[in-house]
């Protein structure tokens, strides 16, 4: 047997990570981990339980302790936490703020990112924003997915209007800007592209082409 394949990618919100990981992983037939979901399952879990998102000590034991499973094939994938479903919850622009906040906390990181090195180790398209610098810094293959932020607004909206009609372009822009500022500024594994990842600009690009661009790197290097 071959050694699992890992591929990750990484990049802002609205690069496109999570259509073209899904298409990498159903072609390559391999696992697919969107490591946002597990983010936000906690930021929720700490939303439900009321527990005060300043109290680092008090989030990392609710991250260390709850049970977060990502189940289906990659087209869709089912976000559970401690048992129930909460895909769709878990999108909700509450979830998506307190998921930024939360995942700055360093103690919150290390228990993810032990989770999913464990899921990952059977081989996997992971897809986040520390993937190939820190959760798997040997990946086979690692991606660096950027678009202009106008351009990954209007895609997150698009996104966003399917749960909450009343979502604006304008609001919208302004949330990717202040979660790319946290993310690539907190101090344990900020955003950032790996030495060795391929740099790929969606800017304009159709779906397809930077699909295909992906399929032939995996193909050069597995
Ligand atoms: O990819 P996403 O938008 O669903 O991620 C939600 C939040 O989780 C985002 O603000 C950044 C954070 N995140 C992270 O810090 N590290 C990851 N590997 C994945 C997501």
């Amino acid at each position: 047997m071959p050694p699992p394949l890992i591929i990750a990618i990484d990049g802002p919100s609205g690069a496109g990570k999570s259509t073209l990981g899904r298409m990498l992983a159903r072609s390559l037939g391999l696992l697919y981990i969107d490591t946002g979901s597990m983010y936000r399952a906690v930021a929720l879990a700490v939303i439900e339980s009321s527990t005060n998102e300043t109290d680092d000590v008090a989030v990392s034991v609710l991250a260390e302790k709850v049970d977060i499973g990502l189940a289906g094939d990659p087209d869709s994938l089912r976000v559970t936490l401690d048992g129930r479903d909460v895909s769709d919850r878990v999108r909700d622009d509450d979830v998506t703020n307190m998921s930024s906040i939360i995942s700055t906390i360093p103690a919150v990181r290390r228990a993810m990112v032990q989770r999913q090195r464990e899921l990952g180790k059977r081989g996997a398209v992971m897809n986040g924003r520390d993937i190939g610098t820190v959760v798997f810094p040997d990946a086979d293959v690692k991606f660096f997915l950027t678009a202009v932020p106008e351009e990954r607004a209007e895609r997150r909206l698009a996104e966003e209007r399917e749960h909450n009609p009343a979502a604006t372009y304008d609001q919208t822009l302004v949330d990717i800007t202040e979660r790319d500022r946290r993310d690539t500024t907190r101090a344990d594994s900020p955003l950032a592209a790996a030495a060795d990842a391929i740099m790929i600009d969606s800017t304009g690009q159709a779906i397809a082409e930077v699909f295909q661009r992906m399929m032939s790197e995996v193909e050069k290097r597995s």
